[in-house]
């Protein structure tokens, strides 16, 4: 399985990303959005659209993180892919990006802008290959990363899920 992730890293030329995983970005458009015009309090001006190749192994996981657009998985290639969310209401959600569609997976998910999400792979041993696609377009500026404590402290009934997918 090692050999066929590090062919894939290698061939869509993946760096480590920050929240767990490996990623590409394939598309940043060269549109500019103005600051002015964005709703959502952002920090500047962001391009139209970006999109990425997201590759996340079985022993690894996206860390529980938010951005301030909506994002919108797309499923490739390998196990289906467990996102994790606390939406706005505190409520958590587990959906499953992926191909068994008999059993409730759909190989499209939209995590909207604002909820903490992480997410893991379903299968043991064996990796995920995904796409995230978000506009206006992805800046580190717009990414934060949750800390375990405050996260448990506003959601103390999600615990269990908010410890396994923060990194302490
Ligand atoms: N570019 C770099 N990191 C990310 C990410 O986590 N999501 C999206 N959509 N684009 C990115």
């Amino acid at each position: 399985m090692n050999s066929k992730i590090n062919e894939i890293v290698k061939a869509l030329r993946m760096d480590p990303h920050p929240e767990g995983g490996y990623y590409k970005e394939t598309y940043r458009s060269e549109g500019v959005v103005n600051k002015s015009a964005l709703v959502g309090n952002f920090s500047g001006d962001r391009n139209y659209c970006t999109a990425i190749y997201f590759l996340l192994t079985s022993e690894n996981f996206s860390a529980f993180h938010r951005i301030k657009q909506d994002e919108i998985w797309h499923y490739y290639q390998g196990s289906s892919l467990y996102v994790h969310v606390i939406d706005q209401k505190g409520e958590y959600h587990r959906y499953a990006v992926g191909m068994h569609l008999d059993q409730g997976e759909l190989p499209q998910l939209v995590v909207p802008a604002g909820c903490w999400f992480a997410s893991s792979v379903k299968e043991i041993d064996d990796y995920s290959l995904v796409g995230c696609t978000v506009s206006p377009g992805f800046d580190f500026e717009d990414f934060e990363l949750a800390d375990r404590k405050a996260l448990i402290n506003q959601y103390p009934k999600h615990e269990d899920v908010i410890t396994k997918f923060t990194r302490s």
